[in-house]
């Protein structure tokens, strides 16, 4: 995929491209634009509309001739109620232009107008570029035939603004970014092996100007690494443990430690999923292929914090030499884990990921993981959980995730149910020995590895895969998380000492 976004003065009734979208907000009311397309159809737009049932919704298309107009095309899109555009509103539109234009492979439009005198053109810009390549994309690496969209050119007209420009870039770079996590998360486990999720950590790492170590199966068990170790010895294929550096060119404003679940299939182990339950489960790297992602665009953002990111990353099999429900770990920063279902093993790696984040002093920790199908229960299939030990950390993390437009609620770490994750023989173990609220104990056997730093968890399990298409996202692996990851990072400030929440 390479779209490029550029901003252009050109008149809308004189660009040359395949398509002209112009907005219309509900009650048909004509956005920037669309004037243009009423006069070169001799004032008859309303007409069209209403033999449409066209109503101006969010996300609804209308194709018009596009009469005496520059465009071989026209398209109405809906942007529904003028009072309350949002940034993720316009990002919707411009997915569902390019998805109702599959051929078009210049798209031009005047979306940006939408923005109310006083909003922000600039997150407006990014938001478009986002919604346009994040529209085109699909996963095609094992078909024969392309049917994704043409999109090649998106132009967004409006007045010369350089600010408005780089927000277009930085959209486009942005969602390379989550199209890469996607292929990442989309890949089959046959082929997107603990060894292959390494090597495309080490391409990111080149593209993106990070640095790059890693740990095999040997350097892993002499690191202590139990965890990850344990999950591993189900499985042929060797565990690794990833971590990238980001160092921006200035003084940093932090550093900022990622830690992303790589579960690249998570079969349950011995304590074996059903059929059903194993569908999806290569998707069970998607907090991996989240920190993977929005590493390798932090350089081309300008993210002005220091961000270490680890990726523990095993397979979870129940293969002859497997852990067995009852075994005991011991996790690298000394606490044992007595592993009573081998199918909540993300809680295990991620063990090892925190408390190798720990161990670098950072201001502040994000870890990121397909955990629980509790949290699926509790919030569905488009809200992710959040939870940590940290109000003012939790705070920026949410409002870096509303401005990217994903969606994130907060969950509590109740002190009264620690004492369910009390093992007889270690230190603690590995699920609930109480019924419900599953993914607040997983959140809760995290905590024991996040030591003093600020923390947040976030269980992405509902959106980090999607069951159709809907909006900018297409059904499969979705890159939830490289979205917000960037804003957050862009926007860092040091939390104050730890609240517990
Ligand atoms: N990877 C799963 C969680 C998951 C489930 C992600 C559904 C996406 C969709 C995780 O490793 C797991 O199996 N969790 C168990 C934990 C339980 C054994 C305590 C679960 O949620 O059932
Ligand atoms: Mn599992
Ligand atoms: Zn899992």
């Amino acid at each position: 995929m390479s779209v490029t976004a550029t901003l252009s003065t050109t008149a809308p009734a004189k660009t040359n491209a395949d398509v002209l979208a112009v907005p219309v907000f509900s009650g048909r009311v004509l956005g920037p634009g669309g004037k243009a397309i009423d006069t070169a159809l001799g004032g008859t737009l309303g007409a069209f509309m209403e033999e449409a049932g066209f109503e101006g919704k969010a996300e609804e298309t209308l194709a018009v001739p596009a009469g005496g107009l520059g465009a071989r095309a026209a398209l109405l899109v809906g942007l529904g109620d003028k009072k309350t555009v949002s940034a993720d509103r316009l990002r919707r539109a411009a997915a569902a232009v390019v998805r109702r234009s599959p051929k078009a492979k210049t798209v031009a439009t005047t979306l940006l107008d939408a923005v109310p005198s006083g909003g922000d053109r600039v997150a407006a810009a990014q938001a478009l570029a986002e919604g346009a390549a994040l529209g085109a994309y699909k996963f095609l690496r094992y078909k024969q035939k392309s049917d994704a969209p043409a999109l090649e050119r998106f132009v967004v007209l409006g007045k010369k603004d350089e600010a408005v420009q780089k927000g277009l870039d930085r959209g486009v770079a942005v969602a390379a970014a989550v199209a890469w996590a996607r292929d990442l998360v989309n890949e089959p486990a046959g082929a997107m092996t603990p060894t292959q999720l390494a090597e495309e950590a080490r391409r990111a790492a080149e593209e993106g100007g990070l640095e790059y170590e890693v740990l095999d199966e040997v350097e892993i068990a002499n690191q202590g690494l139990g965890g990850l170790l344990g999950v591993s010895l189900g499985s042929d294929q060797p565990p690794r443990l990833v971590k990238l550096t980001y160092t921006p060119a200035g003084k940093p404003t932090g550093t900022v430690a990622l830690v992303g679940k790589g579960i690249t299939f998570d079969s349950g182990g011995l304590s074996l999923k059903t059929a059903d339950g194993m569908e999806t489960m290569k998707t069970d790297m998607s907090g991996a292929a989240a920190v993977i992602g929005a590493m390798s665009v932090l350089r081309a953002a300008g993210v002005p914090a220091k961000v270490i990111g680890f990726v523990p990353t095993t397979e979870n099999m129940p293969g002859g030499r497997a852990i067995k429900p009852g075994d005991v770990l011991k996790i690298r920063n000394g606490k044992t884990v007595e592993v009573l279902n081998t199918d909540a093993e993300g809680r295990l790696i991620l063990a090892d990921g925190l408390s190798l984040a720990v161990e670098e002093k950072p201001d502040a920790i994000i870890d990121l993981a397909t955990l629980t199908g509790a949290c699926v229960v509790a919030l569905g299939m488009k809200w992710a959980g959040v939870m940590g030990n940290n109000e003012g950390w939790i705070g920026q993390v949410r409002g870096a995730a509303d401005r990217a437009g994903e969606p994130i609620w907060p969950l509590p770490l109740p002190e009264e149910y620690r004492k369910d994750l009390d093992s007889e023989i270690a230190d603690l173990k590995n699920i609930s020995g109480n019924r419900g609220g599953g993914a607040l104990t997983a959140g809760l056997f995290l905590s024991e590895f996040a030591g003093d730093v600020p923390w947040a968890h976030l269980d992405i399990a509902g959106p980090a895969r999607a069951s159709a298409d809907d909006g900018y996202i297409a059904k499969g692996g979705t890159g939830f998380g490289v979205r917000t990851l960037v804003e957050v990072l862009s926007t860092f400030e040091k939390p104050k000492a730890a609240t517990r929440s």
